[in-house]
C-alpha cells in the first residue's frame, strides 16, 4: 500500500500549523488510495545539521539523523505542511529536509501553505528545494488565507471549498507515489544487477 507522510513543517508554541495538518490527515484518511500518517517535526526535535559529511553520501552517524532518516524512508510521498517564514518556508523545515538525502529521492510531494497570501512564496521555495532532492512535486497545491480560512489568524476556520483542494492534491500526489515506487524498485534491481 502506498504510504504518504504529512509533515508538520513549523514547530513553534501556538503554531497553526498543527491544526493545519490534523485537518489534512483526517481528510486524508477517509480515502482508500493510500495510508496517510502525520509526521511532526518536533517529535524528532532535530538541532541545526550536525552531520560532518553531506547527506547525499549516506554515512549519517547522529541517532537522530538516523531516526529521521527511518521515518523518512518509510514512505512513498509526502504532504509538506509549510507556513510562510519571510517570504519562505520555515528554517526546522528547510533544515530537516537538508538532514537527510537518499530517503526522499525518486517519491512524490504536494503542498499545502497558510499565510497572508496562502503561503505561495513558500511553496514556491520548497518546490526549487525539492527538484534537488529527486522528488516530483505535484501542481495542485492547497493555500490556505490566514485572512479568510483562519480568525483572528489563529483559529483555523478553512472555507469549504478548500476540502475539494485538499483532495485535488492528493489525487495526484497518490497517484505520483505509486508510480514512483516502479521507479524505485527499478533501480535497486539495476544496482544488484550491477553488482554495485
Ligand atoms: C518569523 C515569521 C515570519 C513571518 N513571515 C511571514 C511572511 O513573510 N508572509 C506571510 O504571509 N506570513 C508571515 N508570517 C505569519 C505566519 O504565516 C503565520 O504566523 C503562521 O501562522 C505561522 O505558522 P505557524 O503558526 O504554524 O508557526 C510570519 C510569521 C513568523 C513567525
Amino acid at each position: 500500500m502506498t504510504r504518504i507522510g504529512i509533515i508538520i513543517g513549523s514547530t513553534r508554541p501556538g503554531r497553526n500549523g498543527e491544526t493545519v495538518a490534523r485537518w489534512v490527515h483526517d481528510i486524508a484518511s477517509k480515502r482508500v488510495d493510500a495510508e496517510y500518517e502525520l509526521v511532526d517535526l518536533k517529535d524528532f526535535n532535530l538541532p541545526h545539521l550536525d552531520e560532518m559529511t553531506p547527506p547525499s553520501m549516506g554515512q549519517y552517524t547522529q541517532p537522530h539523523t538516523l531516526r529521521w532518516a527511518e521515518k523518512i524512508a518509510s514512505f512513498d510521498g509526502y504532504v509538506f505542511v509549510t507556513p510562510e517564514y519571510n517570504h519562505s518556508t520555515s528554517g526546522a523545515l528547510k533544515n530537516a529536509i537538508d538532514f537527510i538525502y537518499a530517503e526522499w529521492n525518486n517519491k512524490a510531494a504536494g503542498f499545502v501553505s497558510y499565510g497572508s497570501v496562502g503561503g505561495t512564496r513558500a511553496v514556491e521555495h520548497l518546490r526549487l528545494v525539492v527538484a534537488e532532492l529527486q522528488i516530483a512535486d505535484v501542481r495542485a497545491q492547497v493555500a490556505l488565507s490566514l485572512f479568510t480560512d483562519f480568525e483572528n489568524f489563529s483559529v483555523f476556520k478553512p472555507g469549504p471549498h478548500q476540502v475539494d483542494a485538499v483532495n485535488t492534491m492528493l489525487d495526484q500526489l497518490a497517484a505520483w507515489s505509486g508510480a514512483l515506487a516502479t521507479l524505485r524498485t527499478g533501480t535497486t534491481m539495476a544496482t544488484a544487477q550491477s553488482g554495485t
